[in-house]
């Protein structure tokens, strides 16, 4: 047997391959034999988490979203959820309210985080901001990608580095802009649309997995990043549930067709009568 994974080691004594942390993630705390095993699937090409994004069960790919002040109504929200979510997305909001606690209470649950603080300095300052999160093993993190290929090729080499298992995920365009607000702004003669295209290229290009876009661009972008670039896509309303201040939305069903890999779905979730329900509805 030949393996070129660093995280395989040939034992003898046992004559087995085994997995083993390499000092750099040994250092981040990343020494949990499910992560190694992970880790070395990715690297044999034996994920199905990317590349075979279709085999991914629906679980996997819904992201509630916890928009909350205390940890109190994050924690309350994360009971009733039980076992109808795996991965949550923390935003700056209960991040900082929380002092940084909600990830630790998430992952000492056994679940995923996309931790939501769209980093944007220097390449230094956020590079050392992604490590943290990569030594947290979040699930994926994000960054502005309007902070530049410098900033974003540094991030996601070092981010993958230290623990390939994060996903460094970039914004384009905040969907808060109007085109004129961008015009004015960037004095660019580039519409929303393809700036928000150009930023996600860019992206790809600087190494990082994917960007955070409208189910209707997901298309559109795996087509031009190839199928492996990760689409994460806010504006996600069941048939069932109200609009909300969301415009250009798709159900859950039309989003998986339309090239979206993790569906970010917070208040018909989070706001319905039963909550663990409308979960287990999304999912079915
Ligand atoms: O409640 P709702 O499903 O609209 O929540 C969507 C989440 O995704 C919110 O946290 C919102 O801030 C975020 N988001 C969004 N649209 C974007 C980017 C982020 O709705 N373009």
């Amino acid at each position: 047997a030949h393996c070129t994974s660093p995280n395989f080691k040939h034992k003898q004594k046992y004559k087995q391959w085994v997995y083993a942390p390499t000092p750099h993630q040994r250092y981040a705390g990343l020494n949990n034999s499910n992560i190694f095993i992970d880790f070395s699937r990715r690297q044999l090409g034996l994920s199905v988490q990317r590349s075979k994004g279709g085999k991914m069960k629906a679980i996997d790919r819904l992201i509630a979203v916890l928009d909350f002040s205390t940890m109190e109504e994050a924690k309350k929200m994360v009971e009733t959820l039980g076992d109808s979510v795996k991965l949550y997305k923390v935003g700056l909001e209960l991040f900082l309210n929380s002092k940084g606690e909600a990830v630790d209470y998430l992952k000492n649950l056994g679940k995923e985080v996309f931790l939501d603080l769209k980093f944007h300095d220097i390449p230094n300052t956020t590079t050392m901001a992604s490590l943290f999160a990569a030594r947290q093993n979040v699930k994926m993190f994000n960054v502005h990608a309007s902070g530049g290929k410098k900033m974003m090729e540094r991030v996601a080499k070092e981010v993958k580095a230290l623990n390939p298992n994060t996903l460094t995920i970039a914004v384009t365009i905040l969907t808060s802009f109007s085109e004129d607000d961008i015009a004015d702004l960037f004095k660019s003669e580039l519409s929303l649309k393809e700036l928000a295209m150009h930023w996600a290229k860019l992206t790809k290009e600087s190494g990082m997995n994917g960007v955070v876009c409208s189910p209707w661009e997901a298309k559109a972008i795996k087509e031009v990043c190839g199928n492996d670039f990760v689409t994460v896509t806010p504006g996600i309303r069941p048939a069932w549930s109200a609009a909300n201040d969301q415009t250009r939305i798709m159900t859950p069903a039309e989003a998986l067709q339309n090239g979206c890999d993790y569906l970010v779905i917070g208040r018909p979730i989070t706001g319905a009568e039963n909550p663990k329900e409308a979960a287990e509805r999304v999912l079915a």
